[in-house]
């Protein structure tokens, strides 16, 4: 059980802003090269790192760096265990730790598509280097040397490497995952989990803005190289000659599309035009990503200890929140399961709760932790798919107990606290599932 003040909400706030100034921040110098490596590392170096970790860090990445801090069950991705030393983001062969220099490379920039923010505007270079230093500390695997890999210099981009590139695209059948154009068509495997069970989606090759670690042809080259480790992102090191792989980067960065933010008025006119008709053709589709943008999962999921989703209960409910001084908040079943889920409830009463939140029984729900106000004003045909794609989540049987609400005194002094002494409405959410799983 962990409490969370709003002060992890305001945590997140900040985050995303420093999220958005990096990508900023990135597109005016794109070039920006890592800092050189540091000196080795003295015991005051990790001391020094510590103290930064346990004020920068510690929000997402927990005390003990498992990945488990107050803010993590909002994130997805959620944070990086480090107990596990397993990274995603390397220059060294699959199954070796990264180099400093990597990680320097990486606490610098942030994790684009993550919460993880770029630190290179706000520590200076030796905390990071000495954060770095400890977050190292943290997993056994870092008693091996890092063994990079040596990439032969690269190819540069020319119509003939990228029509080479797309061969070898063809034949190492990245697109059972990618989809033939990059971003699914076809796709094999569409549903992906990491090594901690928690749902991932495969990158969207036309939108390298938002690659993990970087949308350069040696970036991609690394990705594809090396592995994405603790992914289904596998490594292609003995697949293909060094040549061919650079020929298959210069292929994935020539799929890049026009960023929104590049394109004229009528061309965004025409983007979000095929966007819509995308959506009109696969209203399933557009339902699970809505469900998953508007994080109907995260709030509709229960977790575990280290705030990760319990696995095979997406979305099955039973995620309890306590919200002072209103009472205890428990998250509906949205699976299709007819008894515990919304099998029974008719399309009408599904959107009328999103939209209004009034349930199929009558009852109104407050407009917290579930920010329904927010949800009244959605299209009439993005609540269809919504509807459309919770039909197809298969049933899973979990009875969620009804809200508890506070006693008249307790109510009243909680208000009183909050409109008078000026005191935040703390917010706990609590681990386990809230619910009865298997009981009908
Ligand atoms: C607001 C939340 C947040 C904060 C604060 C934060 N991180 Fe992260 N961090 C994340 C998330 C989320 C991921 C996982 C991203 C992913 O899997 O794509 C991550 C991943 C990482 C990784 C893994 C990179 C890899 O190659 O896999 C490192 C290293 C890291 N963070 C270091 C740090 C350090 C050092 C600090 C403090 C200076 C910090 N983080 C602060 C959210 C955060
Ligand atoms: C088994 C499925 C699978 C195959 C095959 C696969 N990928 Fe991936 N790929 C993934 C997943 C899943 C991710 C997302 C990982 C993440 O977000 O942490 C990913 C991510 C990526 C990324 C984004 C890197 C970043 O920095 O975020 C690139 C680029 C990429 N893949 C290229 C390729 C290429 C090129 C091939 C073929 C040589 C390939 N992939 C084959 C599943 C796959
Ligand atoms: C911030 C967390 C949060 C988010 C985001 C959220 N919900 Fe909820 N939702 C709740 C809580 C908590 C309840 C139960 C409230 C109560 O009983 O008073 C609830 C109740 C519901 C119910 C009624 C379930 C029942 O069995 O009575 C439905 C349906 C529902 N949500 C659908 C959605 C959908 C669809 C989305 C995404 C568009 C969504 N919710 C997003 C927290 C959330």
């Amino acid at each position: 059980m962990r409490r969370l003040a709003s002060r992890s909400l305001r945590a997140i706030g900040i985050a995303a802003v420093a999220a958005v100034g990096i990508v900023a921040l990135m597109r005016a110098h794109p070039a920006a090269q890592p800092a050189a490596a540091p000196a080795p590392p003295a015991a005051t170096n990790v001391q020094h790192g510590k103290a930064v970790y346990d004020v920068r860090c510690i929000e997402c990445h927990g005390a003990t760096g498992q990945g488990d801090g107050p803010s993590a069950a909002y994130l997805m991705p959620r944070p990086r265990d480090f107990t596990a030393g397993k990274y995603k983001i390397r220059s060294t062969e699959t199954g070796s730790v990264p180099t400093d220099d990597d990680l320097i490379a990486t606490v610098r920039r942030g994790i684009y598509g993550s919460a993880m923010p770029g630190w290179d505007r706000i520590l200076p270079d030796g905390d990071i280097a000495d954060v770095v230093q400890y977050v190292k500390t943290l997993s056994p695997q870092f008693a091996q040397p890092p063994r990079a890999v040596r990439p032969s210099t690269a190819t540069p981009s020319s119509p003939e490497s990228i029509a080479r590139g797309q061969q070898v695209y063809d034949r190492l059948q990245c697109a059972k995952c990618h989809g033939t154009d990059g971003r699914g068509a076809g796709a094999v495997a569409t549903a992906f989990e990491d090594d901690w069970r928690q749902p991932l989606a495969a990158a969207n090759l036309t939108e390298p803005w938002t690659f993990h670690g970087g949308a350069s042809a040696r970036d991609v080259y690394l990705r594809f190289r090396t592995g994405m480790m603790g992914t289904p992102m596998p490594s292609f090191a003995d697949a293909a000659s060094d040549a061919e792989m650079w020929d298959l980067a210069n292929y994935v960065v020539s799929l890049a599309r026009k960023p929104v933010w590049s394109m004229t008025a009528d061309e965004v006119t025409a983007f979000y035009a095929q966007q819509d008709a995308e959506a009109r053709a696969n209203p399933i589709k557009r339902g699970e990503h809505l469900v998953d943008t508007l994080n109907c999962v995260l709030c509709h999921s229960p977790i575990d200890e280290k705030k990760r989703m319990l696995p095979g209960m997406r979305l099955a409910g039973g995620l309890r929140f306590r919200i002072e001084p209103f009472g205890e908040f428990p998250t509906g079943n949205l699976t299709s399961d007819k008894d515990t889920g919304l099998g029974n409830w008719s399309d009408d009463e599904i959107k009328r709760c999103i939209t209004k939140g009034t349930t199929k029984d009558g009852v109104r729900l407050l407009p917290y932790p579930m920010d329904w106000a927010s949800f009244s004003n959605m299209k009439p045909s993005d609540l269809d798919a919504i509807v459309a794609y919770l039909r197809t989540v298969p049933p899973v049987v979990n009875r969620v107990p009804k809200p508890r609400y506070t006693f008249l005194p307790m109510y009243l002094w909680g208000k009183f606290n909050m409109l008078i002494l000026g005191g935040d409405p703390p917010i706990t959410i609590y681990t386990g599932n809230a619910g009865t799983r298997g009981a009908r």
